[in-house]
């Protein structure tokens, strides 16, 4: 056998050697009609996910859903709720607060121009007060407890440790699911009760032309409420309605709802109730840090003459003139 042929033969050779140990491999990746085939145990998780994104199969009982093992909007809800939410959460909530610092070092608090007249003017009743904190209370604890679901387990659970964490966010759990129901109560309560008040007017738009009262020379022009706080009840009303739906079904999982549904109330809920939050940090800042006087209104009820002329001028007009004829108006002198 000349050299050229013994070549020939040991190339011969490494192709039967090849082909004897390379095909099962392959014949194992990809079956007969090119698509990979599960059961091959070299196949890999994430080129079989690729070809095959949903694995779902028949099933005997009545429970459907139990037939799917892997969804692929599965993966994208995971994606969302591990990376998406909590930098978007993040952002939103830190954003807020330190616009807020912002607007507070510009703009400061606003003072009461002509200072305080020292007569006390009934802006709100104990009952439309009683609504407001009964909303107030449940969403401050809804909205915490919340965000334990959402940041804890990269906030808390490494400061206080897995049993303290487990043990306060089952607790949490609880008292998200009961005090959802007095939110509700509350919602509906202010919903109806400051609904007639909350209707858009003429005088809304010379608020907004005016600068809305953020311009320290001038006053804007309102009724009981000025557009400013007509949105915020419009848009905690449309937010509220939201979280309330979406949470119902969240605390009843699969009554009537299917896996994508239950994905879609949780994203709904979740992503309105960070937005939510953000609008109720802006509301309290105005109420307490950003207005001089304005805390009153809902804490004791009453507000400074003055107060209320430079707010909310054509209502204290209104309030005003329905008492002439009952001698004094329903001002009390202050303390
Ligand atoms: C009727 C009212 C509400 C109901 C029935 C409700 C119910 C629920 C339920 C069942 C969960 C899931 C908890 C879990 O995954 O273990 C949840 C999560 C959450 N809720 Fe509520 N909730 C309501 C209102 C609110 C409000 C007003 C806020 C905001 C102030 C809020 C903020 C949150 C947040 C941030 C989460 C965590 C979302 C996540 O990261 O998955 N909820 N809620």
């Amino acid at each position: 056998m000349n050299f050229l042929a013994r070549i020939r033969l040991v190339a011969i050779a490494v192709m039967l050697f090849a082909i004897a140990v390379i095909a099962p491999a392959v014949a194992q990746k990809l079956g007969p009609d090119g698509a990979p085939d599960p059961t091959a145990s070299v196949t890999s998780e994430r080129s079989l996910l690729k070809q095959m994104p949903r694995a779902e199969g028949r099933i005997d009982i009545p429970d459907t859903k139990a037939g799917v093992l892997i969804q692929p909007a599965g993966r994208s809800w995971d994606y969302f709720h591990e990376v998406l939410l909590h930098w978007s959460g993040a952002i939103v909530l830190l954003g807020t607060i330190v616009l807020l610092g912002v607007a507070y070092l510009i703009i400061g608090k606003i003072r009461i121009a002509a200072g305080r007249s020292g007569r006390k003017v009934l802006r709100f009743k104990a009952f439309e007060r009683f609504s407001h904190w009964l909303t107030a209370a449940s969403f401050v604890v809804l909205g915490l407890t919340g965000l334990n679901v959402t940041f804890g387990k990269r906030l808390l659970l490494p400061v206080i440790g897995p049993d303290a964490f487990s043990s306060v966010s089952q607790w949490a759990k609880y008292i998200h699911n009961f005090t959802s129901a007095a939110f509700v109560v509350g919602l509906v309560l202010i919903t109806v009760i400051f609904f007639k008040d909350n209707l858009l007017e003429k005088v809304d738009i010379d608020w907004v032309k005016q600068g809305g009262g953020f311009i320290k020379s001038k006053h804007a022009p309102a009724g009981r409420f000025n557009l400013g706080e007509k949105l915020v009840y419009w848009l905690s009303l449309a937010a509220g309605v939201a979280v309330s739906v979406s949470g119902v079904l969240l605390l009843f999982p699969f009554y009537g709802t299917d896996i994508a549904d239950m994905q879609l109330a949780q994203i709904v809920h979740a992503v309105v109730a960070i937005l939510f939050i953000a609008l109720i940090l802006a509301h309290i800042y105005i109420g307490t840090l950003g207005i001089e006087g304005a805390f009153e209104a809902m804490g004791t009820g009453e507000v400074d003459l003055n107060w209320a002329k430079e707010h909310h001028d054509l209502w204290i007009a209104r309030q005003l003139a329905s008492k002439e004829g009952q001698r004094e108006p329903s001002t009390t002198a202050a303390e």
